[in-house]
This record gives C-alpha cells, structure tokens and sequence, in this order.
C-alpha cells in the first residue's frame, strides 16, 4: 500500500470512531448536542488522533496495552478530536476570529447562533473528558484477561493521560496561548518573536505534543521517549502554525475549507507578519528537521509518522 491510501485507510477508521464516541441528538437538549456534532462530523485532517494512535502503535507492540487493542487509546483519540474541535469553534465565535467558514462548511455561530456555538465548544471540551475516562471501563472489562497488578499500571498510564490532555488543553496549553494571541491583536510591530513563539507553541504545538505523548504513555514508552515526544511536538506544532499562517496568505478556500486573510483582517501578530513570507518557508523546513531529529532519537522508528511530520512542511490544506 503507498503512504497515501495507507493514510486514507487510517483516516476512515479513526472518523468511524471519532463518531462512535459522539452524543446522540435527541431530547430537549438536541440541539447543542447537533451543533457539537455539525463540527466535528465537517470533516478535518484528523491529525492529532493520527498521530496519537502513531506512537500507540510504535509501543504497544506487546504487552499487556497490545492486549487490549484500541480500546485503550479509542477514547483518547476521540477525545483529543473533541478538544481540538471545541478550539476552533470558539476560535471562530464574533469575539475571536469572527470566521465564516471552517472545514468546508459554515462556522457553527453562523449556522446555529452564538449562543449555541458556545455550548457546543463547551459542550465537546467536557464531552472529551467524559469520554478519555471510559478508558477505565475498558480495563475492568478486559480484567480477566490481565492480572491485577497490570490492570492497574494500565488505570494509572489512563490518569497519566488525562492529566497531560488537560493540562496541554488548558491555561499552560492551548487556552494560554489563545490568550496571548487575542491580547497581540493591532499591536502591530511591537509584538516580539519571543511573544509569537509563546503563541503558537501553546495555541497549536500543546495539543500536538499531547497528542505524541498520550498514546506513548498509554503503552508504556521509556520515559526519555515521552519527554523527547513533547521536544518532537513543540517543533512539530511550531512549524504546523507557521504554515496556517503562510496559507492564510497564500492558501485557497476550496483546499482550506476555511477563508483566507482573516489574521489581516483582524491584524493579527503571525509568523509571516514578523519575518516575512520567504523566512517564514525557510523556517517552516528548518523547524520540521528539528523536529524528525527529535523522532530519529527515539528507541522504535515509526516511517509513517515521519512522512507525515515530511509533508506538513508542504502542506496545502
Ligand atoms: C486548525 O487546525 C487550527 C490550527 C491549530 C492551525 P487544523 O489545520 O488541524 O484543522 P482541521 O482539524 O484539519 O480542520
Ligand atoms: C488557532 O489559530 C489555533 C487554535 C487553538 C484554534 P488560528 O486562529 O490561526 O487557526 P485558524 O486559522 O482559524 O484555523
Ligand atoms: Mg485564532
Ligand atoms: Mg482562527
Ligand atoms: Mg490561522
């Protein structure tokens, strides 16, 4: 199989379990849950549970995680889905970004109001909570099949994790980040490189790096390979950002599924507004190398994640 249908393969399987973990809409309450699902069901790369279930896999090889199979990291991959999903429908509300359109389709706020678009982000932030602890079912489920003792260690990497997916999520994550980036608004030239790199190593690279260090965590990776994961998705991150920030220029709403030139409108500090387009590109590579270093470093390769860090660089969509 080439790399591409391999991707298409993995992406087909995630989305019909992204779905599985999502609300059913129905009672009074039936309409946030719809708006919930409107954005996360539009679409998007996925990339985070990809890359999550890419370093499960790279550990649980054997083992007792391996026993288990995906209904260990199924609810984490749903759950990082819902985090990120919850990120971009606030980050479109009139009070952030103000944008139309999103994954193809119109912004939530703009199909079902303000109000609901609130609930909805909030609603998939504590949804992927929810979610991410029915791990711990799925280990007393398959407790007769494991001992005790690894029961445990498996419920441990389980709270492990769901404190690293809150603490990426939220005011040291990616809601810090969001933060500096509403409060850099029409500042112009005064905003630093330092202040910039903060913004996009906590708004994008956060999640990111949860996503790496999670599904390590949930099969048992060394510890040196979980702290160099979370080195591997603050440049992985970094570089993903500059690049949304170079198509917001350059980019197309038919690929992007999202409008162009909204951080102009909204002047907005970026990456290509501080250094320039051609440096911005330049950096985009240089930043990715880092990046593959950090994952050649690891004690398992996996090709396929490295690939796919490869073509981030080039991105289009
Ligand atoms: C968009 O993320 C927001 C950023 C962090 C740049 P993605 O580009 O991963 O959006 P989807 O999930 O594919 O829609
Ligand atoms: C947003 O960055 C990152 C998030 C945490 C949602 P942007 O505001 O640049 O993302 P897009 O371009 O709207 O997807
Ligand atoms: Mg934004
Ligand atoms: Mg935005
Ligand atoms: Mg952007």
């Amino acid at each position: 199989m080439n790399w591409e249908s391999e991707q298409e393969e993995k992406i087909r399987r995630l989305e019909e379990l992204i779905a599985s973990y999502l609300p059913k809409e129905e009672g009074y309450q039936r309409t946030a849950s719809e708006a919930m699902n409107y954005s996360i069901l539009a679409g998007g790369k996925r990339l985070r549970p990809l890359m999550m279930y890419e370093t499960y896999q790279m550990y649980a090889k054997d083992g007792d995680a391996a026993r288990l199979g995906d209904r260990l990291i199924a609810p984490f991959l749903a759950a990082i889905e819902m985090i990120h999903t919850y990120s971009l429908v606030h980050d479109d509300l009139p009070a952030m970004d103000n944008d139309e359109y999103r994954r193809g389709r119109k912004t939530t706020h703009v199909v079902y109001g303000e109000a609901m678009a609130i609930l909805a982000g909030d609603g998939l932030l504590t949804h992927a909570f929810y979610t991410a602890a029915r791990a711990f079912a799925a280990v007393d489920d398959a407790e007769c099949k494991i001992d005790r003792t690894q029961a445990d260690i498996l419920r441990g990497r389980i709270g492990r994790a769901v404190g690293i997916l809150a603490e990426k999520a939220g005011i040291d994550g990616m809601l810090g980040g969001q933060c500096v980036d509403v409060e850099a608004e029409k500042r112009g030239d005064t905003v630093t490189m330092e202040q910039l790199l903060f913004i996009h190593e906590k708004k994008t690279a956060a999640l990111i790096q949860s996503a790496l260090m999670i599904g390590a965590v949930l099969a048992g990776a060394p510890q040196e390979d979980i702290d160099r994961l979370e080195q591997a998705g603050r440049h992985v991150g970094v570089a993903f950002q500059i690049r949304d920030d170079i198509l917001d220029v350059e980019g197309s709403l038919e690929e992007l599924g999202k409008q162009t030139g909204s951080d102009a409108k909204n002047e907005k500090a970026t990456y290509v507004t501080l250094v320039g387009m051609e440096q911005a590109k330049r950096d985009v590579e240089r930043i990715s190398e880092a990046a593959l270093a950090e994952l050649a470093g690891l004690s398992v390769t996996n090709d396929f994640l490295a690939e796919l860090v490869r073509r981030m660089v080039y991105r289009t969509n």
